[in-house]
């Protein structure tokens, strides 16, 4: 069912665990299915420097999860905003598309993230 790039970051989930320092903490449920990710982010000067995860999902959204934070480690927080949950299933190489919104579950969670610490700066969320 799943390809290898997907199988590997289920099994070996980069990013993983809580963070201790973490700037903005949020949790965030899938509407589909339930399933949760809580994301970790550390914001220094408008950069995500860290970032981590919790996921209690199906491999799906583990691999989606670990994916994204790896591509939103040491970005803007407008380049994290505008990552798409294509982009993540892209670069894992592609999964099933009854599997497609696991990775809406870590595009949600970073744009909670992101408007969650924007509320915090009392900031205007962004849409
Ligand atoms: Fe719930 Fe994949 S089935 S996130």
């Amino acid at each position: 069912m799943y390809n290898e790039t997907v199988m590997d970051h289920f099994e070996h989930p980069r990013n993983l665990g809580e963070m201790e320092d973490a700037t903005v903490v949020v949790d965030v449920g899938s509407p589909e299915c339930g399933d949760r990710t809580k994301l970790y982010l550390k914001i220094e000067d408008n950069v995500i420097v860290d970032v981590s995860f919790r996921t209690l999902g199906c491999a799906a959204a583990i691999a989606s999860s670990s994916m994204a934070t790896e591509m939103i480690k040491g970005k803007t927080l407008e380049e994290a905003w505008n990552l798409t949950n294509t982009e993540v299933a892209e670069a894992l190489g592609g999964l099933p598309e009854q599997k497609i919104h696991c990775s809406v579950l870590a595009e949600g969670a970073i744009r909670e993230a992101i408007n969650t610490y924007r509320k915090s700066q009392g900031l205007e969320p962004w849409q």
